[in-house]
């Protein structure tokens, strides 16, 4: 117990050991080169650890799609594809619909073969099923051998395959975005000067990267998205604009840049619901009061907006701090090197020697033929021990005889 509080209690400081050994000194300077290296080019220049950083970005979308297409020989304009209509960073671009119009409320046959029946237990096992177009009510409606309804009628039969609308690959999509970064107060938008005197453009990343207009198809491409099958299923695209800012270059530098993704892509493998479909209606009212409605099940293109950046700027306390981080590094190389001198050079008991010496209380008498006096007027060494408390460097027992025979 003693011996173990007698070595918590000491107190170790550094002793400099020169070593003249050539190798040592080049190993001690490359190790400190790597250390400068990646401190003042991966941390400082790469990194930029001396900015303080704002990763709060503030954004507002606003879109806008332009093109006609024509479905069924019927010419669809944005108010017919566009859905919701005000423009908000999520959008969808209808490509394809099963269209069932003048439904009525009533009693109907369902379409669906997963409704077959032959006698009304059949259906009576359907009743609380959730797929049917209406409410089950338990009957066969032997002459087509599906299950009746009351719900909306006709039901909709959407086994029918239209072809998607093909115009879709042509749209346009506009796409105003607005930044700011609070902790800087600089707002930016992604409508640069070179659209000042130019009233279209059109989005390409080599040529025209700056331009905030996109051709659907190219978005699609861009994602790695295949338009025919994505149009007649649909899907979910997300746009993605990238603010990331070092604003020591001046506010004018700070530019959006966009990339694409295909963001259902982990559901490519699955046969589950596949692809993006949604159903909305259209009421209308009959000259004799009676209400009926055309039902829309629609593939539609997702569109996401996704904005996301940071934005950095010269700051002193974070520069400090990583200086002092890189200063302290440098002294790695002195721990390495203190590995390789200790445990695997040639001689390396001799330096573990000369690295490691062990003072007793007394270190402004510390000469060796002195402290060999006193080991063997132990006594009187313990004594003096005990007096110097006020040096805040004393030892129990006697280690200080220990030492001196070791
Ligand atoms: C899209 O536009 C190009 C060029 O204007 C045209 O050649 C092509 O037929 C159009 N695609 C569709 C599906 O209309």
């Amino acid at each position: 117990m003693l011996d173990c509080a007698s070595s918590f209690f000491t107190y170790e400081t550094t002793k400099s050991v020169v070593v003249k050994r050539r190798s040592l000194g080049i190993i001690n300077r490359i190790v400190q080169a790597l250390i400068i290296i990646y401190f003042v080019g991966y941390v400082f220049l790469y990194e930029k650890a001396y900015q303080d950083r704002d990763t709060g970005i503030e954004s507002a979308v606003m879109t806008k799609v332009k093109g006609f297409g024509f479905y069924d020989n019927y010419l669809m304009d944005v108010a017919d594809y566009v859905i919701p209509p005000q423009g908000a960073s999520v959008f969808c671009i209808i490509t394809r619909m099963v269209i069932t119009h003048n439904q009525t409320h009533g009693l109907c046959h369902e379409t669906n073969g997963k409704f077959n029946c032959s006698t009304d237990e059949d259906c009576e096992r359907q009743l609380s099923s959730n797929l049917a177009s209406g409410k089950i009510t338990g009957k066969c409606v032997t002459k087509v051998q599906r299950c009746e309804i009351e719900g909306w009628c006709p039901a909709e039969d959407d086994s029918k395959r239209t072809p998607p609308m093909k115009e879709a690959e042509n749209f346009t999509i506009f796409i105003k975005n607005s930044i700011r970064f609070p902790h800087f107060n600089v707002t930016r938008g992604n409508i640069g000067s070179m659209m000042e005197n130019k009233t279209t453009c059109l989005y390409n990343p080599v040529s025209n990267p700056s331009c905030p207009i996109f051709r659907v198809g190219d978005v699609l491409e861009y994602a790695g998205a295949n338009f025919s099958s994505i149009a007649s299923r649909g899907g979910e695209i997300g746009i993605n604009i990238g603010w990331v800012c070092n604003l020591d270059l001046g506010e004018k530098k700070c530019l959006p840049k966009y990339s694409f993704t295909q963001l259902d892509s982990a559901f490519k493998n699955i046969t589950f619901s596949k692809g993006f479909n949604f159903r909305f209606a259209k009421y209308f009212m009959s000259e004799d009061g009676r209400e009926y409605r055309t039902l829309h099940k629609a593939f539609a293109i997702r569109f996401d907006i996704l904005v996301s950046g940071n934005a950095g700027k010269f700051y002193i306390v974070p520069t400090l701090i990583n200086i002092v981080a890189a200063c302290t590094s440098v002294g790695l190389a002195t721990i390495f090197c203190d590995i390789i001198l200790l445990n695997f050079l040639k001689g390396s008991d001799q330096y573990k020697a000369k690295k490691f010496e062990e003072v007793s209380g007394l270190a402004s008498q510390s000469e060796s033929h002195e402290l060999h006096r006193y080991s063997v007027h132990s006594h009187v060494l313990k004594e003096e021990v005990k007096n110097s408390n006020d040096s805040g460097a004393y030892s129990i027992g006697d280690s200080a005889g220990q030492s001196t025979s070791a």
